[in-house]
């Protein structure tokens, strides 16, 4: 259960161990209630806070994190925030809600994620309750990667004003360079909320309990314990411990296996969190970019922090050269008078520009337009920053103490005439040499979790790198010897070369820590197998499982086999459940509720 952001607490990252952590969010805890219920001393009269709901729809947890900041911002202006994933909220209590920041990732092909669909349904239900009380603002996140940029944000958007709600803020669309953008927006939303409904807020500072001023100073001495501590904007470097093939030779993928050392780190895990990676671009590629530019690369530009570095540098490390973003095809068009480039950037041709984008890179479009040229200062200002890429963790800490372990799927392939490699699973494959560490850290999922009950029975359903997480839960559960079934339906393209883990994943079976082991190898045969078709052939056995109180997962690939799988799931529980179609729906909708149905896509 995630704490209540009314009551400071200690986050996962901060330099303490599990008890310190629970003794701290306890101590917290206590005196928050303390602080609501001593009187208060005669010359500080208790302050009227404004209650402020915030809402997240949160895939991997950063749009999640965001919505918790707000809400520690929020405190600063006179507003009680309660935080809560969005399927948490009813619509009823969104009727009576006077202000709303509402914070929803996209995912799918411009869809909410996960933990506000039933959120955004309920919302576009032919009939919601009309919400002409309600203040609202949406941040958006999203990656300008995929074609509907933010989608899920700006339907959410629209709907709440559709509904008679009052935009108090506009919009604010976040590209994964999200922080500016976050920060602006918070500081604009937050005291314009307080403005609004009710008698004006009194400031916080001013108005403190005496034990209200002992938390807050408790929460700051937190903060600059956490400030030091490794996050996302301050990665651990760590040492790469092995690194071997997973698939075998001949086989049409490269799959390998990683161990990372979090030893002097103090970063704590848990199985179902995502190890984030920063990578560096490849140097032989950098050297290309800067010959196609005529620069040397001692050239001095902007960093996107707003420091100095070398231009070398600043491809190196910090920008994304790979994929292009849409300001350098537009210079490159406009400075190279290209009436192709031109013509493919018109909004009608969009499909057509993303077919001529496949497989092409920044360095293809130098060499195709030798006549566009670009001061360093003026090429990086059009490219986008270069971002941390997740991975599902596929180790239990309590089997691998101290240690991280990653199964990743490199990507290499050959396009155009050249050879091009994925930026992080190329760096973890073939350029961590010697000394060299990798900057990287722990993104908590506050969804993606086995079952509170060591007995509860769990469905894995993990083809491809999908079986990562699940490597860690069936570690997890052997290592605290849990009483309760596991069944893996595990698929990838050749028994003899793709069987990832399969010595592990038989020795499992064989111990009993893994009750059932299915397997799809897709290319063994003339037609394809893939895990879907395992499930629907065990569709009774399936269907007594979930009856039983199973929870069922999901990971590996968003674009087909999450959404197949899910078809299936419905599938069978109509044929093995007895259900009509919109039965099957609501039974799923329900295991999403009770979070026995979770998934960790992508
Ligand atoms: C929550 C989460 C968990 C994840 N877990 C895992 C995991 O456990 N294991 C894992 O392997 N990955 C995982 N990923 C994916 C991972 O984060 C990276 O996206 C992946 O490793 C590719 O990154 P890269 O930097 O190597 O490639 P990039 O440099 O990002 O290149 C990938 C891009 O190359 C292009 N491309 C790729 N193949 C082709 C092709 N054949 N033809 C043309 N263009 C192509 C596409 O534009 C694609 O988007 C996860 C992602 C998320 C969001
Ligand atoms: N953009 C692309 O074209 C592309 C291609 C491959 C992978 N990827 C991405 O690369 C990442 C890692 O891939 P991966 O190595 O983990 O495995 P993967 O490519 O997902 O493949 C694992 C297994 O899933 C099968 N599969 C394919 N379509 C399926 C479907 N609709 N339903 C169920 N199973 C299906 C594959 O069969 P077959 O391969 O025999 O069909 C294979 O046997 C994922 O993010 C994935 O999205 C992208
Ligand atoms: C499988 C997948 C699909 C995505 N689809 C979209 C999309 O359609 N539109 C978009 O703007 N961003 C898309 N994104 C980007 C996410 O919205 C972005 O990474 C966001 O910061 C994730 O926030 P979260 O961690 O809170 O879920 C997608 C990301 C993944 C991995």
């Amino acid at each position: 259960m995630s704490p209540s952001t009314s009551v400071p607490f200690v986050p996962s990252t901060a330099p303490f161990n599990a008890q310190q952590r629970a003794w701290l969010n306890g101590y917290f805890a206590g005196l928050t209630s303390f602080a609501e219920t001593a009187a208060p001393p005669a010359a500080a009269p208790p302050v009227a806070k404004k209650p402020l709901l915030i809402l997240y729809g949160s895939q991997t947890g950063t749009a999640e994190a965001l919505a918790r900041k707000s809400a520690k911002e929020a405190a600063q202006h006179g507003l009680e925030a309660s935080v809560k994933e969005a399927n948490a909220c009813a619509l009823d209590e969104l009727a009576k809600t006077e202000r709303l920041l509402l914070v929803p990732s996209t995912w799918g092909d411009g869809d909410p994620p996960d933990n506000a669909t039933q959120f955004w349904s309920a919302l576009s239900a032919v009939e919601p309750p009309r919400l002409d009380k309600l203040s609202f603002s949406v941040l958006a996140l999203g990656d300008k990667n995929y074609s509907d940029f933010c989608g899920a944000g700006k339907k959410f958007d629209e709907r709440l004003a559709q509904l008679g709600a009052t935009r108090i803020h506009p919009r604010v669309e976040c590209d994964l360079d999200y922080e500016p953008a976050a920060k602006g927006w918070m500081a604009t939303v937050l005291p314009a909320l307080s403005e609004c409904g009710g008698a004006p807020a009194l400031s916080l500072a001013a108005g403190l309990p005496a034990t209200a001023r002992l938390v807050s100073a408790l929460e700051s001495a937190v903060e600059a314990s956490t400030s030091k501590a490794f996050s996302r904007n301050r990665p651990f470097p760590a040492r790469l411990l092995l690194n071997r093939a997973l698939t075998g030779d001949g086989s049409a993928k490269e799959v390998r296996h990683f161990a990372i050392s979090l030893a002097d780190s103090r970063l704590n895990y848990e199985a179902g969190d995502a190890l984030g990676v920063l990578p560096t671009n490849c140097p032989v590629l950098v050297s290309d970019i800067l010959a196609a530019l005529g620069c040397d690369g001692e050239e001095a530009v902007r960093a996107p922090d707003g420091g100095e570095t070398s231009f070398r540098n600043a491809l190196l490390r910090h920008y994304h050269i790979t994929q292009p973003a849409p300001p350098l095809l537009e210079a490159l068009a406009e400075r190279a008078q290209s009436v192709e480039l031109k013509t493919l950037l018109a909004p009608e041709n969009k499909a057509a520009l993303e077919k001529h984008l496949h497989g092409r890179e920044v360095i293809d479009f130098l060499i195709a337009h030798p006549l566009a040229r670009f001061t360093p200062p003026e090429f990086v200002a059009l490219l986008r920053k270069l971002n941390p890429r997740l991975y599902s963790i596929a180790s239990s800490p309590k089997a691998h103490p101290g240690e991280v372990h990653l199964c990743v799927s490199i990507v290499r392939y050959e396009a155009h005439g050249r050879g091009r490699k994925g930026v992080c699973s190329t760096l973890l494959a073939d350029r961590v040499e010697g000394d060299a560490t990798l900057p990287v850290f722990v993104q908590t999922s506050h969804g993606f979790r086995l079952p509170a009950s060591g007995d509860t029975p769990v469905i894995m359903v993990g083809p491809g790198t999908g079986i990562a997480p699940f490597r860690a839960f069936l570690e997890e559960r052997q290592v605290l010897a849990a009483g309760g079934r596991n069944w893996l339906f595990f698929g990838d393209q050749k028994r003899a070369t793709d069987f990832l883990y399969r010595d592990e994943l038989e020795a499992m079976f064989k111990n009993g820590v893994l009750t059932k082991l299915d397997l799809a190898f897709s290319r063994d045969q003339a037609d394809k197998i893939y895990v879907q078709h395992r499930m629907l052939e065990h569709a009774p056995e399936l269907w007594s499982w979930l009856e039983d109180g199973a929870h069922f997962y999901v990971c590996g690939d968003a674009k087909r086999m999450a959404k197949d799988v899910d078809a299936a799931l419905h599938e069978l529980i109509q044929s093995a459940g007895g259900k009509t179609k919109e039965q099957a729906a609501e039974y799923v909708a329900a295991l999403k509720s009770a979070k026995r149905y979770q998934r960790d896509v992508y």
